[in-house]
């Protein structure tokens, strides 16, 4: 075998592991965590999904149809929410008439997705 085959069959390798990949998910080797029955479920269900669901889809983005599942199953998206709701992003301010979590309600569902989106793996930083 070539010089040249061999490095190619390494760069495949590691495209194929994903080491190659722009962004790790975030929840990698975490356990499986169910929404059903959980804060992050009360809140996007009461705050949410008027807007995010399979018809309306602001953003692009369904939420309703991912309550059922795991986080792990949308590590990326539920990312994204866990920053909208720890930075007050969601739902928009500058809509009228628009019903958002009071304080206590951001920081505890923050609470609940930061604990799981910073869960190390052992031997793992
Ligand atoms: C009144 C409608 C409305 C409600 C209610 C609403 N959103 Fe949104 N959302 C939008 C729109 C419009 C966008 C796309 C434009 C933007 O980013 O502002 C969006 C975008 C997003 C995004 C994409 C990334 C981002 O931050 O722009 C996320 C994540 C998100 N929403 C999460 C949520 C969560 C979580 C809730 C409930 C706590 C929520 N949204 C409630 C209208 C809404």
């Amino acid at each position: 075998m070539s010089k040249v085959s061999s490095s190619g069959l390494i760069v495949a390798i590691l495209f194929l592991t994903g080491c190659n990949e722009q962004a790790n998910n975030p929840l990698e080797n975490a356990p499986p965590y169910p929404i059903q029955d959980t804060v992050l479920h009360k809140v996007v269900s009461e705050y949410c999904i008027d807007c995010h669901n399979p018809i309306d889809k602001k953003g692009k983005l369904d939420l309703q149809s991912k309550l059922d599942g795991h986080l792990n199953d949308y590590p990326f998206v539920w990312h994204e929410v866990s920053l909208a709701l720890a930075n007050n992003e969601m739902p928009p301010k500058d809509k009228d008439g628009v019903k958002r979590p009071d304080q206590e309600t951001y920081q505890r569902v923050s609470a609940w997705l930061n604990e799981r989106f910073n869960h190390k793996p052992e031997g793992k930083n």
